[in-house]
């Protein structure tokens, strides 16, 4: 797979925000463009923004790697991180994970039968004192989630349109 013209285009806007010999630097831009517009970064991707960058493989790759961010596999339309970090344990954070692998039918890091949602445990999303929280599609922060505003959160994406492929929707309106 290569890159398309298009793509290539928005890369290269990215690198020229920097000094001609620090290319490197839009290496998280880049990801994010492939991302935005495959869903996902596959190995190869990484290999090809590599290139395209002028840097090692596997610098590309811990970028991918330490950014949970990037999805490194296709995931559902919907990505669900549910924080489990002590003070959010502390707080059903692991609770609130445990009801939505329930609800859901699936394994922690599961997507459901479907295809439509991905359940994942996250680092510390910066909200503890709202726990129990938990990102959806790496944008929407869903606060103080009880088990009823699980199942609401629930309804609301199982009512958005499905997408026929990636990528995901940027977000969903949740009261
Ligand atoms: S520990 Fe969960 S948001 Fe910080």
């Amino acid at each position: 797979m290569n890159f398309s013209a298009a793509t290539l285009a928005r890369f290269a806007k990215e690198v020229a925000k920097y000094p001609s010999d620090q290319a490197q630097s839009a290496v998280m831009a880049c990801l994010a463009i492939v991302q935005q517009e495959l869903g996902f970064v596959s190995a190869e991707s990484e290999q090809q923004v590599a290139a395209y960058l002028g840097m090692p493989p596997i610098a590309v790759h811990e970028v991918t790697t330490f950014y949970n961010m990037y999805n490194q596999r296709p995931l559902g339309q919907f990505k669900l991180n549910v924080c489990t970090n002590l003070p959010c344990q502390l707080r059903n954070g692991e609770t609130a994970l445990a009801y939505l692998c329930e609800r859901l039918k699936v394994e922690e890091g599961g997507t459901t039968a479907d295809g439509r949602i991905t359940l994942q445990k996250s680092e510390c999303l910066g909200a503890c004192a709202d726990a129990p929280v938990l990102l959806v599609n790496d944008r929407q922060m869903c606060s103080y989630m009880t088990h009823d505003k699980l199942d609401d959160l629930i309804e609301l994406i199982q009512n958005q349109p499905v997408l026929s492929s990636q990528p995901r929707a940027e977000g969903i309106s949740h009261a």
